[in-house]
């Protein structure tokens, strides 16, 4: 069978984590393919919230395999805190969580070097979560990493030493700050021995076995595509490949294998963190998109930074996946407004434009927007697409028009049931 994908066409926080809830049990095995603890998906269910960090969104719909793919960074500590989280709840996981022995591990030093990397950048900083994603996908790509299937190992410790001493050497290009490393690496320890209770596979041979036997895949994205390592606003980005083709890399999945690519877009636009946002909206408007959406990072409590849905940012990011449906979500958190915008093109350097320029991070960037009347009534309560007002329906209308890419649900509310097929 085929995998499909959901994947975040925005800078995150597009409510990933409820469609990826909703849909999974339509599926076999649910698998996160990027991205770390930066990331963290919200879920309610009968009036509880979860907020997932590394644990794939599929996990509270029982019999769903969840995998944790080669292509994550894993921290033990969060992980734990997560899984502590889950047993809480009454979650069963333990048969039904698998982790890739290639993922790689988040040690303290990485998030020590994060925060020291960050503040050494004052003004300029990049706006991270401080997990430790970038400096743990460096010791990747720099061949110097620890990777989950490494804790099985007899030399564990000398391999940590090992990367420890490389980090420590390399604290020194930066300003000091504060960090517990020893009481971090007591944890760290701990949680090791947690994790060694979980069920470590080499996941590109599970999951190419399962699509020979016939078992749908549903692959779940972490961040936007716009904090995509090479598309994305560089560099107030992730480190990682955010977009559809990570999925390959990230679970070791030939590209023919891979069928829908289920784009996710708020109905408005959210960043948080620093970076261009050439929508964004530093007034009242944008103050009442944050406080009616509740705008707040699931990771680090920031507000998040909010303006009107971009047209150009989303063509591109449906280009750069392939996208063939688009889910349209928090379209309830638009019902106060009495006029919508939506920027259809840009204006800079004197011409109009739908193209992303290169130099988006360094140049002004106007919007030219295109005024949508409101529905100015609650959509709560409504259960079928075709209960919702005719404005709000307009208003998807039009943007399928503008993206030319179909629109196949709306989400009108955090609860898993407040989903609308169209
Ligand atoms: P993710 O990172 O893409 O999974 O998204 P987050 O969980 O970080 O942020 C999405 C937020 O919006 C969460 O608080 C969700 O509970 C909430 N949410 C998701 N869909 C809807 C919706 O349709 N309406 C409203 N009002 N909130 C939603
Ligand atoms: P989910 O999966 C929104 C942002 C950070 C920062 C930049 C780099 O919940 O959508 P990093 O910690 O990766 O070094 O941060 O990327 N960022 C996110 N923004 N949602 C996320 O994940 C994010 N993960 C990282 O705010 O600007
Ligand atoms: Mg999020």
């Amino acid at each position: 069978m085929a995998v499909d994908v959901i994947l975040g066409l925005q800078w995150g926080d597009e409510g990933k984590g409820k469609i990826v809830d909703y849909l999974a049990d339509k599926y076999d095995l649910v698998c996160r393919f990027q991205g770390g603890p930066n990331a963290g998906h919200t879920i309610k269910i009968a009036g509880k919230k979860y907020v997932l960090h590394t644990i794939p969104s599929g996990v509270f719909r029982p019999g769903i395999i969840n995998i944790i793919g080669n292509g994550v960074v894993l921290d033990p500590i969060t992980m734990v805190r997560e899984l502590k989280s889950l047993d809480e709840a009454g979650i069963d996981y333990q048969s039904r969580l698998l982790v890739s022995k290639k993922a790689h591990l988040i040690v303290p030093t990485h998030r020590y070097l994060d925060a020291a990397s960050e503040a050494s950048k004052g003004e300029g900083k990049i706006g991270s979560t401080l997990k430790g994603i970038g400096p743990a996908y460096m010791d990747k790509t720099g061949r110097n990493g620890l990777r989950v299937g490494d804790i099985l190992s007899a030399d564990f410790d000398q391999k940590y030493r090992t990367i420890r001493q490389k980090h420590l050497g390399l604290a020194r290009l930066y300003p000091e700050i504060e960090f517990d490393l020893s009481g971090e690496e007591t944890r760290f320890f701990e949680c090791v021995e947690v994790l060694r209770k979980l069920t470590f596979v080499n996941s590109e041979y599970y999951i190419n076995d399962a699509l020979t036997a016939g078992k749908k895949i549903l692959a779940e994205g972490a961040q936007g595509s716009m904090l995509d390592i090479d598309f994305g606003t560089y560099p107030f980005v992730t480190s990682s490949n955010t977009i559809s083709a990570g999925v390959c890399s990230g679970l070791g999945i030939a590209p023919n294998k891979i069928r829908e690519v289920i784009g996710i877009a708020k109905a408005y636009c959210t960043r948080v963190g620093s970076g261009p946002f050439p929508t964004e909206l530093e007034d009242s408007t944008g103050e009442k998109l944050r406080s009616v959406g509740s705008e707040f990072g699931a990771t680090t409590g920031r507000p998040r930074r909010c303006g009107w849905l971009d047209v150009p940012q989303l063509l591109y990011t449906v280009m750069l996946n392939g996208v063939t449906q688009v889910i349209i979500t928090k379209l309830d958190v638009l019902d106060t407004f009495e006029e919508i915008n939506v920027a259809t093109h840009y204006r800079y350097g004197g011409t109009e434009s739908r193209e992303i320029p290169f130099e988006i991070t360094d140049i002004a960037i106007d919007p030219v927007w295109e005024k949508i009347e409101g529905w100015n009534q609650s959509l709560d309560g409504l259960h079928e697409y075709h209960h919702l007002p005719d404005k709000a329906r307009a208003y998807i209308s039009r943007l399928e028009n503008l993206l030319s890419t179909r629109i196949s649900m709306v989400s009108t509310g955090p609860e898993r049931e407040k989903l609308l097929p169209r």
